[in-house]
């Protein structure tokens, strides 16, 4: 259970890792990719060099001190049969003062007292002192290393005729190969400072040479992001990254006829819808003018007939049918009327869209009973556009028959406000809300409509809206250059 504990931090850890490893720009990764192996190298070399050296010292340390023992045991029988404790140390003290490494010989006889040394100012106490405390056996040859003042002194000792008449040892300081060895370190140790800063100057040359492209690509890329295909990438190297450049440049080609080829058929599209809408309220126009002024007047006439004949009838049954027909005739006279001002109210193209919203408002609220509160600021005498009036007015159509049709809304405010440059409109009722996005094009087509008619003149529209919420209608429509507001009158339409 600990060990899985243990497994999981140590996976989290690393997962940590090599994901802040990935964070680090390309750019230092290069360079502290070159670094960290200029350094493995030179630390590893040093280590190698350094183990090396101090092996070969030992050696030869090992070996010096073996031949003057063997050098110093085989003479000294000459000297110390003949008791000669002076020659033997002058002896002694002339190998010392050939050789520089060498800091001291002592020869003791059987017992292990010493009976020639070389050191002038008397024995070293401490050296008394370690012989005493790290005895040795008398027959065999001994190395070891012992601490001074002076530094390491390794000492050999080899027997004088098997042990029989004493030992000979002799200290070799280890200082001189010492300096040596640390001198070349130091001499290692700054060249490899050297490499490390012309690593450093090619890693940051040979980064440049890598990111260089990388960094033109994302450059490119964001301008490929932000709808520019006009760009092209020199293909500046024939590695992966040129390779990558010339996929990237045959890409944005791509995608630049793609562009061209949806810009295209939005276009058609757009021109298509364009001219079915325009055709729509043509024709709504055309069949609502033919109500009023053919059927309307048809009826009208009818209804003037019918009064002289209701003048004229003598008896009350007649009489009472035809003021039963008239009755009828007035109903569909007026359902009539709705109908042509609902297909496209005259008063939109003769008047504008202040008073066309007035009038569709007002009687929205008188057919339906229902409080529709009407703000309009900013619309003076300048109108705009007819197709720009034409969209507000079925925006709002659309939107108040909608929160009446399917909100069960208690009240319902249309608020239209006209800027500098923009007409903003908002329709909110405090109805029972629905899901705008689960609302498709393919079964329903007044929300869709709204939206079209709103992005066709480059407007924008979004619905507000969430069950048991009320709804909300938001959009912004640009004013045709030229049309400018005038100074901000507001009317309110209770
Ligand atoms: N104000 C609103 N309150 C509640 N639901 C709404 C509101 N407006 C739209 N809806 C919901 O969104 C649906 C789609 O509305 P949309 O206007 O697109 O179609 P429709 O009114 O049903 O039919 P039509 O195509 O004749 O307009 C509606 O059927 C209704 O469920
Ligand atoms: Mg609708």
């Amino acid at each position: 259970m600990a060990n899985r504990q243990k497994n999981k931090i140590l996976h989290r850890m690393l997962h940590r890792a090599s994901y802040w490893l990935l964070g680090i720009p390309l750019r230092l990764k290069i360079m502290g990719m070159v670094l960290g192996i200029i350094f493995l190298f030179a630390v590893t070399s040093l280590y190698l060099i350094y183990g090396t050296l101090l092996r070969n010292m030992h050696d030869l340390l090992e070996k010096e001190g073996h031949s003057i023992a063997m050098e110093l045991a085989h003479q000294a029988p000459d000297y110390l049969l003949i008791n000669d404790l002076y020659g033997l140390t002058e002896n002694l003290k002339n190998t010392v003062r050939n050789r520089p490494d060498l800091r001291y010989v002592v020869i003791s006889d059987r017992a292990g007292q010493v009976v020639a040394h070389t050191f002038g100012g008397g024995f070293p106490r401490e050296l008394l002192q370690f012989y005493r405390l790290h005895s040795e056996p008398t027959t065999e040859m001994s190395l070891r290393l012992i601490p001074t003042t002076e530094g390491m002194v390794w000492e050999t000792g080899t027997p004088i005729m098997q042990g029989d008449e004493g030992r000979v040892r002799v200290g070799v300081r280890e200082n001189a190969f010492r300096q040596q060895i640390n001198q070349f370190l130091h001499n290692f140790v700054w060249n490899s400072l050297w490499v490390v800063l012309v690593g450093l100057l090619l890693s940051v040359y040979l980064t440049w040479l890598i990111t260089r492209p990388i960094n033109s690509l994302l450059t490119a890329t964001r301008a490929v992001n932000e709808g520019d295909y006009r760009i092209t990438l020199e293909k500046s190297t024939s590695d992966e990254v040129g390779a990558l450049t010339r996929a990237f440049n045959d890409m944005v080609k791509q995608l630049a006829l793609a562009e061209e080829n949806r810009r295209e058929k939005e276009k058609i599209r757009r021109d298509f819808l364009q001219k079915v809408i325009a055709g729509q309220e043509g024709e709504r126009k055309r069949i609502a003018r033919e109500l009023h002024d053919q059927t309307g007047q048809t009826l009208a006439s009818i209804m003037v007939e019918l009064k002289m004949l209701e003048n004229s009838a003598k008896e009350e049954e007649i009489k009472r049918r035809i003021v039963s027909l008239k009755q009828a005739i007035t109903t569909e006279m007026s359902a009539l009327h709705n109908l042509a001002v609902t297909l496209r109210p005259s008063v939109l193209d003769d008047m504008g869209l202040a008073p066309a919203l007035e009038v569709f408002v007002n009687d929205t609220r008188r057919r339906h009973q229902l409080p529709v509160q009407l703000t309009m600021v900013g619309f003076g005498q300048q109108r705009p556009d007819s197709a720009t009036e034409t969209c507000v007015y079925r925006i709002v159509q659309e939107a108040v028959l909608n929160a009446i049709r399917h909100a069960r809304a208690n009240e319902i405010k249309v608020l239209l406000e006209r800027q500098q440059n923009q007409i903003r409109g908002v329709v909110e009722d405090d109805g029972q809300g629905f899901n705008p996005e689960i609302i498709t094009s393919t079964d329903r087509l007044g929300l869709y409509g709204m939206m079209e008619r709103a992005q066709l003149l480059n407007g924008t529209l979004h619905i507000d809206s969430e069950p048991g919420q009320g709804t909300m209608v938001v959009f912004a429509l640009p004013l045709m250059p030229g049309q400018t507001a005038i100074q901000p009158t507001e009317q309110t339409n209770d």
